[in-house]
């Protein structure tokens, strides 16, 4: 496929390198197009040498093949990154005074903006209505990453790590023009992993969930356009590019954290596996064996339905929400039933056993709609199962 790097200037200029690798060593051809003041971080020499390709800024040169309209004619997709507040501002409203912009005016293809400021600039309100216009128009704009800043400073306004704007940039090529950025404008939650319910300091309750399945569902929807919420318990994945993400530990954390970011959600997707039960009681101190005596039994006590109770009394009206089943017997009986039961749109059921889903990479399922739709979805990768659940729900919207 051919790529449009474009780079603007920012300090994540030489993280864009990495991101550049990334695409030739997978296959695509990729032209960079820096704006001047990215070549006073990464220089020319660098972007021409990783690329193969030639690097201009100016539409000045090789005039006669018309370069500020060729190269965004021929791109399938066009990916910015960094994204300044001033490529922005300046895609926004439509300017063209370098190659950069101008690419951005000829483009037809999926256009990526990949932002990295300061907090204080992504939080400005130009740059709110800026980034706002971009989406409105369809262009997907990854939401910048938590963490350290340029200078000592922290917050929110980093560019995530290359390999996660990779991976978002592959699933855009991988939809096509036609099906991108469909859940624009569109805030989902997604939860992911598995509850720990502790006993004592040291020992918990928990599940083999790896959480996979949520982040694939929590990936998928952001480069589908969706602002996306997604709460993890206890995963160990890396952040996927463009999701907020928040961590839980406990069923109880997870209904908290469920009922404070599910009000102004268009769906909810439940892929965590929530533990039913919970200890009774919490040790406070480390439970310790007694020489001769047999250790006392372990109480247990329910924990609370967060899918039943949400379908039931759904913060939004029309608000969507999809849950997950695994099932070892009678896997279409069995959800049909818990279909019912919870009260929720659709349920994606899966077969599960020590080495089916659990932890790899890979899945089956048939998802059951509350219409008595059944889509059976075959072996595959958690993203294509992904993309199934989001079409359903994007049909349902
Ligand atoms: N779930 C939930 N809260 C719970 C338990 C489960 O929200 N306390 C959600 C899960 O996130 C999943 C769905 O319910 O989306 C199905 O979970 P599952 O464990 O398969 O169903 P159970 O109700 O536990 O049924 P059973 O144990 O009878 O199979």
């Amino acid at each position: 496929m051919d790529v449009v790097l474009g780079v603007s200037g920012g300090i994540a200029a030489y993280k864009a390198a990495e991101l550049l690798r990334r695409f030739t060593e997978s296959g695509h051809r990729v032209r960079v197009v820096p704006t001047a003041s990215a070549l006073n971080f990464v220089g020319a020499a660098t972007w021409s040498a990783l690329s193969g390709n030639p690097v201009s800024t100016e539409v000045w040169e090789s005039v006669h093949e018309v370069p500020h309209v060729r190269i965004g004619q021929g791109a399938d997709l066009v990916v910015v990154a960094p994204a300044t507040a001033d490529i922005l501002a300046k895609a926004a409203h439509g300017l063209a005074d370098d190659l950069l912009t101008n690419t951005l005016l000829t483009a037809r293809c999926p256009v990526v903006f990949a932002p990295a400021m300061h907090t204080e600039m992504w939080e400005h309100p130009a740059t709110r209505e800026n980034v706002a216009t971009l989406r409105r128009r369809g262009s997907l704009v990854i939401e910048p990453a938590v963490g350290r800043l340029t200078g000592k400073d922290t917050g929110k306004g980093r560019f995530p790590d290359p390999e996660a704007v990779f991976a978002y940039c592959r699933r855009v090529l991988d939809r096509g023009p036609a099906a991108s950025a469909d859940l624009t404008g569109r805030h989902v939650v997604v939860t992911a992993g598995g509850t720990r319910e502790p006993l004592d300091p040291v020992r918990f309750l928990g599940n083999r969930s790896s959480g996979r399945q949520g982040y694939a569902l929590a990936s998928v929807a952001a480069a589908r356009g969706a602002e996306v919420t997604l709460l993890a318990a206890n995963t160990s994945l890396p952040d996927p590019a463009g999701v907020d993400l928040a961590r839980v530990g406990t069923a109880l954390e997870l209904r908290e954290a469920v009922r404070g970011r599910a009000a102004d959600a268009d769906a909810v997707v439940m892929a965590a596996a929530v533990a039913d039960f919970r200890p009774a009681a919490y040790a406070e101190g480390k439970i310790k064996k007694v020489e001769g005596e047999e250790p006392a039994p372990v109480a247990l006590v329910r924990n609370p339905d967060i899918l039943a109770e949400l379908s039931a009394d759904r913060p939004r009206p029309g608000q969507l929400v999809v849950g997950f089943a695994a099932e070892t017997d009678d896997v279409l009986a069995n959800g049909r039933a818990k279909l019912a039961r919870k009260g929720c749109d659709l349920l994606v059921v899966n077969q599960v056993g020590v080495d089916l889903t659990f932890g790899s990479e890979e899945n089956e399922a048939v998802v059951l709609g509350a219409d008595g739709s059944e889509t059976p979805i075959p072996r595959g990768p958690k993203t294509a199962l992904a993309e199934t659940v989001w079409d359903l729900v994007a049909a349902r919207f």
